[in-house]
């Protein structure tokens, strides 16, 4: 899968939200599942700081190449080849992510709740993920016929729920244009199709924002 740049570009305002919802900052242990290209890995990795550490983890090998070229100066990201089904870490995390994800893999809610599994108690597991046909070219709703859960955003708050996991904020975004600008350089970069002058919204992306459950006190 060709990764975007340009990805990070568009929707970095709901990613800028999610991480200021929770606080992100100096020292966290962080882990990016299905980091891709590593667009919000560096992005964490920028925010936790050199005391910090930022976990890269994606099933395909080739990806831990344009990860350390995306994060070279950043000595705290350590890139991982593992599933996110079964993702295995040597520590306890405080934010466990992903962004685009869900939509490519067999069973979302197997792999959030993995996400919650590496989680320290009461730390936080934050999902980004699309509902594809709810975008609009001219008018047109979005298809993505590769993508396995293409509009996964949509049941977003209750797979997190199925997780065990508990909702603290969840929204959705989208971003919008029409004529030059990011949106469509986006699309024409995911596609293949200038979409001209027509209006485009991209699809929406759904964010939740939950916590692990503390530990019950004995
Ligand atoms: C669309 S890219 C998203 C990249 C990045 N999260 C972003 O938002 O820019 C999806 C990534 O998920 C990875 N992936 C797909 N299934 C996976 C799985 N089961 N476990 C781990 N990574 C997976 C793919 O290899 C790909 O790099």
């Amino acid at each position: 899968m060709t990764e975007l740049g340009l990805r990070n570009d568009v929707y970095r305002r709901p990613l800028a939200t999610a991480l200021d919802r929770l606080g992100l900052g100096e020292g966290w242990r962080c882990v990016d599942v299905g980091a891709g290209g590593g667009d919000v890995t560096v992005a964490l990795a920028e925010m936790v700081g050199h005391g910090g550490r930022v976990y890269a983890v994606d099933c395909d090998p080739s990806t831990r190449d344009d990860v350390a070229r995306a994060a070279a100066p950043h000595s705290q990201v350590i890139a991982l080849t593992q599933a996110g089904e079964d993702v295995l870490l040597p520590e306890a995390v405080d934010l466990a992510f992903c962004r685009f994800l869900l939509m490519h893999v067999l069973e979302p809610v197997v792999v959030l709740r993995r996400m919650g599994q590496i989680t320290r108690a009461g730390g936080w597991v934050v999902a980004q993920e699309p509902i594809t046909s709810a975008g609009r070219i001219d008018g047109e709703a979005f298809s993505m016929p590769e993508a396995r859960h293409p509009d996964v955003g949509a049941l977003l708050p209750a797979l997190v729920i199925h997780a065990g996991l508990e909702i603290v904020d969840a929204w959705a975004e989208a971003p919008a244009g029409a004529g030059s600008g990011p949106v469509r350089d986006y699309l024409t970069a995911l596609t293949d199709v200038d979409p001209g002058d027509e209006p485009v919204v991209l699809p929406p992306l759904v964010t939740v924002v939950a916590r692990k459950p503390e530990a019950p006190q004995s």
